[in-house]
């Protein structure tokens, strides 16, 4: 058997093999606490992987195995087979998924980066990111399983704002629908990343793990957005542990619009009882708040538009007025249909349409002073209206 390398090989071409084609390994992707992600590329099948390997628990990565492919779809790696590499260490196989570690998008200072298209409002292309991870969670729910180890370095995000989670390695059974993975009433022992964890996973003899322990780690994600950082920053291990015992993260900036505040609020409660039941509910809520933010700026962006509009119009310069209020009630309608109860979009749209009325009537009367004297055109066009007062 070859030496085993102490150091990841980065950049080097390795042949590993014993699964089902021999495997050119490619750079290092990521490498974690137990663990190492690697690119490959399976020459037989002419297709890029991703090959993790783990010091010692070999059971932990039998245990990702189980759970990918037990919430198999979109936003979770393919499991293709597990093996050994060259140095006789365990291997999962799966899909190589493109995009970049969400934590790397997110400042320690609150800023967040986002891709160009979405420049104008990054919380919002976040928010996207957030909801497409708590879109795999709620499936995972639906299939019994959780996964507690939630947290931005676990979603690769892409531009378009879609994300894969991944790291299953502390996954669950929540019932009896998924033999090979460990069992929630298995647990015994604080598992998780310690600058997240809810309650009951430090008082594990609680036995209150379950579907709403992802909530939580949902909600410490929301949490991140919000204040660019973990819910749990002391330096000090213990001390970061008592805080989460007790449920007491960070404050939020008074910047952080409130009503995402209080989904994290919720979904971060100490008593899992009063956090969203699942998955499903806190990506519902999400939503709900997302498209009410979203039709909002909406409106701003019609209210603005609409002051200009009116201001040409009395001031009566050449613009064309009517054709310049057609955005402005796109803008509306998309506001209506995000938020349908929205009174201001209502009221502007009410606005716009007596602005259009007035437009109407004036070039009425325009063509009705004009038209006795008017020479008819020749060949049947429209003759050009000139706007009067
Ligand atoms: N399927 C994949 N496709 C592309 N990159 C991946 C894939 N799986 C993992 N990675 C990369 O490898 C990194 C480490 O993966 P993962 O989180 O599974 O390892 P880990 O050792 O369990 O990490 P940690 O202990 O820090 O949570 C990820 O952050 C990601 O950059
Ligand atoms: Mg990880």
């Amino acid at each position: 058997m070859p030496s085993r390398p102490t150091e990841p090989l980065e950049g080097l071409t390795h042949r590993t093999g014993r699964f089902e084609d021999r495997c050119d390994l490619g750079p290092l992707l990521g490498k974690g606490g137990v663990g190492a992600v690697r690119g490959g590329h399976q020459r037989h099948l002419a297709r890029q992987v991703a090959v993790k390997t783990v010091d010692g628990s070999e059971q932990m990565l039998h245990q990702e195995a189980a759970a990918m492919a037990a919430v198999a779809g979109p936003g979770v790696p393919s499991v293709f087979g597990m093996g050994r590499d060259d140095f006789d260490r365990p291997a999962l196989y799966m899909s190589r998924v493109e995009g970049r570690s969400w934590r790397s998008l997110i400042c320690p200072g609150g800023r967040l980066l986002a891709p160009p298209g979405a420049a104008a409002d990054p919380l919002d292309w976040h928010l996207g990111v957030l909801l497409d991870v708590a879109a795999v969670v709620e499936r995972a729910h639906a299939r019994g399983v959780i996964h507690r180890d939630i947290k931005p370095g676990n979603v690769l995000a892409r531009a378009d704002g879609t994300a894969s989670l991944i790291d299953w390695g502390l996954a669950l059974a929540v019932d009896e629908r998924n033999p090979a993975l460990r069992h929630v009433d298995d647990v015994e022992q604080v598992e998780g990343t310690t600058g997240y964890l809810a309650p009951e996973m430090i008082a594990v003899r609680s036995r209150l793990i379950g579907l709403r322990t992802d909530v939580f780690l949902l909600g410490a994600c929301l949490h991140m957005l919000l204040t660019g950082r973990a819910p749990y920053v002391q330096p000090d291990m213990t001390a970061r542990l008592k805080a989460a015992l007790k449920c007491l993260p960070e404050d939020y900036p008074s910047t952080a619009p409130a009503g995402l505040v209080a989904i994290a609020r919720r979904a971060m409660s100490r008593r899992p009882g009063e956090r969203y039941p699942d998955a499903g509910a806190f990506r519902a809520a999400l939503a709900a708040c997302r498209a009410t933010r979203r039709a909002r700026r909406h409106v701003a962006s019609a209210r603005a538009a609409m002051n200009c509009l009116e201001r040409m119009w009395h001031e009566g310069g050449d613009a064309d007025v009517e054709a310049l209020l057609a955005p402005v009630r796109r803008h509306l309608v998309t506001a209506l249909h995000l938020e349908p109860d929205n009174r201001d979009a209502m009221a502007l749209l009410l606005r716009s349409g007596r602005l259009q009325d007035s437009i109407a009537s004036r070039s009425l009367c325009t063509r009705a002073v004009s038209a006795p004297t008017a020479p008819r055109p020749r060949g049947g066009a429209v003759p050009a209206i000139t706007r009067v007062g």
